[in-house]
């Protein structure tokens, strides 16, 4: 649904409840991805580039961000705060996930960093958003090195006491055209390795990160 983010682009960082439940999710998925300086990352479904500082706090300034994103109006608002906050290792590319060409990746890392590979990949509240999960993880496969750390942060329905907030996280993910039921962090607890689970928010935010051989 790309018009989806389209419409709301300019407000979704003030709409998303940023700041009381889904900013949990990206601190600890992002501090659990263990990156170094002078990394690559992907951020997959970068939006309007909220994980952008804490991104590029890991990798410093010999470090690159590359955000994915399918939505113009999203990026625009990610290109905003870059020139903003004068970040100079951010680029982006305008794609859909399941069909981005790896190439396109590959050929930003060779030019900005000399090497066609990306250390690792970092996906916030966005692949329970993607029709097909199945293109994207080939896509991150074919991009990531050997040994290269992936993050998934998602939603699910709270859970225990947290439970009557769910009715809230429905609405919520509903607005955003994201599948509660998806789990998308699932293939990276099946096939990777070195795996950390995370749960916040009672329930509604899970955060995995693992490596990939
Ligand atoms: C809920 S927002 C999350 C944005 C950001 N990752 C964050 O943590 O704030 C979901 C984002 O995923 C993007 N998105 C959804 N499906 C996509 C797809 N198939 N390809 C590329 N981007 C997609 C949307 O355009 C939107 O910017």
């Amino acid at each position: 649904m790309v018009e989806r983010y389209s419409a709301g682009a300019r407000f979704y960082d003030v709409l998303s409840g940023e700041l009381f439940v889904y900013r949990s999710g990206r601190i600890a998925g992002i501090a659990a991805l263990g990156l170094s300086r002078g990394d690559i990352v992907l951020d997959l479904g970068c939006g309007t580039g909220l994980n952008f500082p804490l991104l590029l706090d890991a990798v410093g300034h010999t470090g690159l961000v590359i955000g994915i994103d399918r939505s113009p109006s999203m990026l625009r608002v990610a290109a905003a705060r870059v020139a903003r906050r004068g970040w100079a290792n951010v680029r982006f590319i305008e794609a859909d996930l399941m069909t981005v060409d790896v190439a396109s990746i590959a050929s930003i890392a060779a030019a900005e960093r000399g090497r066609p590979m990306v250390d690792a990949a970092f996906a916030s509240y966005s692949l329970s958003v993607v029709d097909d999960r199945v293109p994207v993880w080939l896509r991150i496969r074919q991009s990531l090195r050997p040994g290269g750390r992936v993050g998934i942060v998602d939603m699910a329905l709270p859970t225990g006491a947290a439970a009557v907030f769910a009715p809230l996280a429905r609405l919520a993910c509903a607005a955003g055209g994201a599948d509660l039921s998806a789990a998308p962090w699932r293939e990276l607890e099946r096939t990777g390795t070195e795996l950390a689970h995370t749960v916040h928010r009672g329930g509604h935010i899970h955060a995995v990160t693992g490596t990939l051989a």
